[in-house]
């Protein structure tokens, strides 16, 4: 006999307030500030394609899907963004043991559980050389051929991109030198696009300064910097050495970070295509 199954449908959303319940014992209702809701459904499968019957789907209608975490159970997004975006991750540290990792890769599945195209950017594996070609990196972008072959790949990565997520240390009071230089690689790759900052540090302060440095460094790239940042410090009370989360909070500055991002960066996406401004 087939086994029956509890699966759990997790919407967060800018939604109105309403709660309901179904003649086949579905339970809705939202939770008041953080906006989050969930559906239960006893199935006998596993719910990655439509588990919640159809006559519930109106009630999503209200939601602007592309701009809500809506995953089941298994871990798979189960309504699809209405405008995909590709938003690569970048991690701001190559050290040896460097604890950026752990929150990055994180951030990694929630954006991908939120139905994303992503991917981690990670200089360690694709290492640059400091700045070292004789001209501006836009003149080897229209001519889509840079110097060196990583940068070549990284500028392919950036020009894809909708939008881009930064997971960096703070050194020195401002950005790894890491960073930097893999910015300085690019410009029009990052030109009218967003960019969601997220701080990590061993200290209360997690990156704050940090943060702020970068927005000028992204100004001048004509992107923007959005308003939403999160600072993730100490991080030893965030991520266990595994790089188990230890701080379930986490998860609501992310979805808040995200849902901004998704904004600007459907926003741009389109303000893009309208204006024939494609990179
Ligand atoms: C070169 C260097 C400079 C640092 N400067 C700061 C700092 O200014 N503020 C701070 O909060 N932590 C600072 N730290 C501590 C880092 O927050 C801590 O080592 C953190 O784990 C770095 O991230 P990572 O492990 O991903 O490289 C510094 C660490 C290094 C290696």
């Amino acid at each position: 006999m087939a086994k029956w199954q509890t699966h759990y449908l997790e919407v967060v959303a800018t939604a109105r307030s309403w709660e309901f319940d179904s003649p086949l014992g579905h339970h809705g209702s939202i939770i008041p500030h953080c906006f989050r809701f969930r559906l239960k459904s006893e199935t006998q499968s596993v719910p990655d394609a439509a588990p919640f019957p159809k006559f519930l789907f109106p009630l999503f209608s209200d939601l602007k899907v592309g701009q809500t975490f809506v995953k089941s159970n298994s871990g798979a997004p189960l309504i699809k963004p209405s405008i995909m975006l590709n938003i690569p991750i970048i991690l701001g540290s190559v050290r040896e043991g460097r604890k950026s990792e752990a929150p990055a890769k994180y951030i990694l599945e929630k954006v991908k559980a939120a139905g994303y195209q992503t991917r981690l950017v990670d200089f360690k594996e694709l290492p640059l050389p400091f700045y070292d070609a004789a001209s501006i990196p836009a003149e080897y972008f229209a001519k889509d051929n840079y110097p060196d072959q990583n940068a070549q790949q990284w500028s392919e990565i950036a020009r894809a991109a909708d939008a881009f997520i930064i997971v960096s240390p703070e050194y020195n009071h401002g950005y790894p030198a890491v960073l930097k230089n893999a910015l300085d690689w690019g410009y029009s790759e990052f030109t009218r696009k967003p960019f969601g900052l997220v701080g990590v540090s061993n200290g209360t302060v997690a990156g704050a300064r940090m943060i702020e440095h970068l927005r000028p460094i992204i100004q001048n790239f004509n992107a923007m910097s959005i308003r939403e940042t999160i600072m993730i410090g100490p991080i030893e009370t965030y991520f266990d050495d595994s790089g188990k989360l230890l701080k379930p909070e986490l998860d609501n500055k992310i979805e808040g970070l995200l849902d901004s991002l998704v904004w600007w960066g459907e926003a741009l996406k389109k303000a893009r295509e309208i204006s024939n401004y494609s990179n």
